[in-house]
């Protein structure tokens, strides 16, 4: 079937585009990738991926020598290889606002539409405000010259940073939002090869066909519960924290029930990355515009609950430290504090919006000595917080520290033995902000131990 296949591009190699060029060409589709940035197109047309995602270097390096994957910034080229083309620009949070910046999308759009010159199909992927999909049809209307027929599609991802390839290659559902049947039709033959690789594994991929606003509304609904599922778990943590009860042992009790699931129900310092939190914020916006405002209210709370508990972080390092509190809040005074964690989770190097590192940031306003390590973190953590020490390992970090944090769960800091890290240290505090640590370990070798959302007193 491989020689009926459609040919595609992706327009913004950014984490999105990127990925899902790769893994596109990686199921055999002859596919193009399109960015602005020449700098980043050269990056990836020299087998080099910009940013850490597991598995998708030596799948770029296989595509790119088996020609079936190339980069370019020439719009022409882009119109004139593909008979689909995914958008896959980055929307982020408006300037000073709530709502989502569309000024990509829109360069992305009319950029390609204006050098179409036959009947394709232009799909939109990045995560968007409900209406983008028509906004996108009229603009397309405008620009591309309507004898051609362009037509327009809806169809969000769901990938997970650090688990992008598997997501894309094996995707929990596809969601389409179609006109007509022959773009059904299309985006069927350009899954065909997803739907190829289920049956082999003898797996299902449900799809589910339907209207645009629908399948613009299903990418910010499944982030919005999502949201919500982590704010409620961390408002338990709150109420834990001064009931004296055990958020972690709570979780683990309502999660056996099938109906509330156990994933994605961990209490921590919160969620960040460059999605859940603009998501909900902009999803509020629109609605607002809308004039559904009201139904979304809930999702204010969520926001609130989740910043609640960055601050509650400083605040158990204020108690553990004796920190006198100043006018503003707690002064640390020259205190030195191992921040371990960057990133807004583990098996990613991005720190966008990541509460480890507004944490530190944090600590190190209110007149802490921060010292961070991140197994992969550390160059993006340093551009967005010059001011903080960065240091190369794990035990340069806690060397000589009067308090440990640990805030993004890597694998080699749940690992890491007690033991060892007490004797470098200046005093054996630590704060677990992913109630990732094996507590009673802790405690044996002489730490005191603090998690979130259990009793204050341990
Ligand atoms: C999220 C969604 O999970 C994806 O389905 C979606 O496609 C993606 O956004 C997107 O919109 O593109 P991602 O941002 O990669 O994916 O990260 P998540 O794995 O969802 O984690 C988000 C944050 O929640 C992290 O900071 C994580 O540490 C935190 N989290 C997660 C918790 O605090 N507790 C949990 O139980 C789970």
């Amino acid at each position: 079937s491989g020689e009926q296949r459609p040919r595609l591009t992706f327009l913004g190699t950014g984490y999105l585009g990127a990925t899902y060029a790769v893994c596109f060409a990686e199921l055999g589709y002859e596919v193009l990738g399109f960015d602005v940035d020449a700098a980043k197109i050269a990056t990836l047309a020299g087998g080099v991926v910009p940013f850490f995602e597991p598995g998708l270097d030596e799948m770029l390096q296989r595509n790119l020598a088996a020609g079936r994957l190339r980069f370019t910034t020439s719009y022409q080229e882009t119109a004139d290889f593909g008979d689909i083309h995914f958008i896959c620009v980055g929307t982020p949070q408006r300037a000073g606002g709530m709502g989502a910046d569309l000024s990509h999308v829109e360069s992305a759009v009319t950029g390609l539409a204006a050098h179409l010159r036959r009947k394709a199909l232009i799909v939109g992927k990045s995560t968007v405000p409900v209406g983008t999909a028509e906004w996108v049809e009229r603009l397309v209307d405008k620009h591309a010259d309507a004898a051609l027929g362009v037509e327009v599609a809806w169809s969000p991802e769901f990938l997970q940073e650090g688990f992008a390839v598997q997501d894309v290659l094996r995707p929990s559902r596809v969601v389409v939002g179609v006109r007509s049947d022959w773009a059904g039709a299309m985006l069927y033959a350009a899954h065909g090869g997803i739907f190829d690789l289920a049956v082999t594994e003898d797996r299902e991929v449900p799809v589910v066909v339907t209207d645009f606003a629908t399948a613009e509304l299903v990418k910010v609904a499944a982030n919005a519960f999502l949201a919500t599922k982590i704010s409620f778990i961390n408002a338990m943590a709150e109420v834990c924290e001064v009931a004296g009860g055990d958020v972690t042992q709570l979780s683990r009790a309502i999660g056996y029930d099938p109906r509330i699931g156990s994933r994605f129900l961990h209490a921590g310092v919160g969620f960040g990355g460059g999605c859940l939190p603009k998501d909900i914020r902009a999803f509020q916006a629109r609605a607002q515009e809308l004039g559904a405002g009201e139904a979304l209210r809930f999702l204010h709370e969520v926001d609130l609950i989740n910043q609640r508990r960055r601050g509650r972080v400083v605040q158990l390092a204020a108690e553990l430290l004796g920190c006198p509190a100043g006018p503003v809040g707690p002064y640390f005074d020259d205190a030195r504090v191992a921040v371990l964690g960057a990133t807004f989770k583990p098996h990613s190097d991005d720190v966008r919006d990541a509460p480890a590192l507004a944490i530190a940031a944090a600590l190190a306003r209110a007149g802490a000595e921060v010292h961070v390590h991140d197994p992969q973190g550390m160059p993006n953590a340093a551009r967005a917080q010059p001011q903080l020490i960065f240091e190369d390992s794990l035990d340069d970090a806690v060397r000589g520290a009067d308090l440990v944090c640990v805030l993004t769960e890597w694998a080699e800091f749940r690992t890491a033995d007690p033991a060892h890290l007490g004797r470098l240290v200046a005093a054996r505090r630590v704060i677990d902000g992913r109630n990732c640590l094996d507590a009673a370990a802790w405690r044996a070798a002489g730490w005191q131990y603090r998690g979130m959302g259990s009793r204050a007193g341990e």
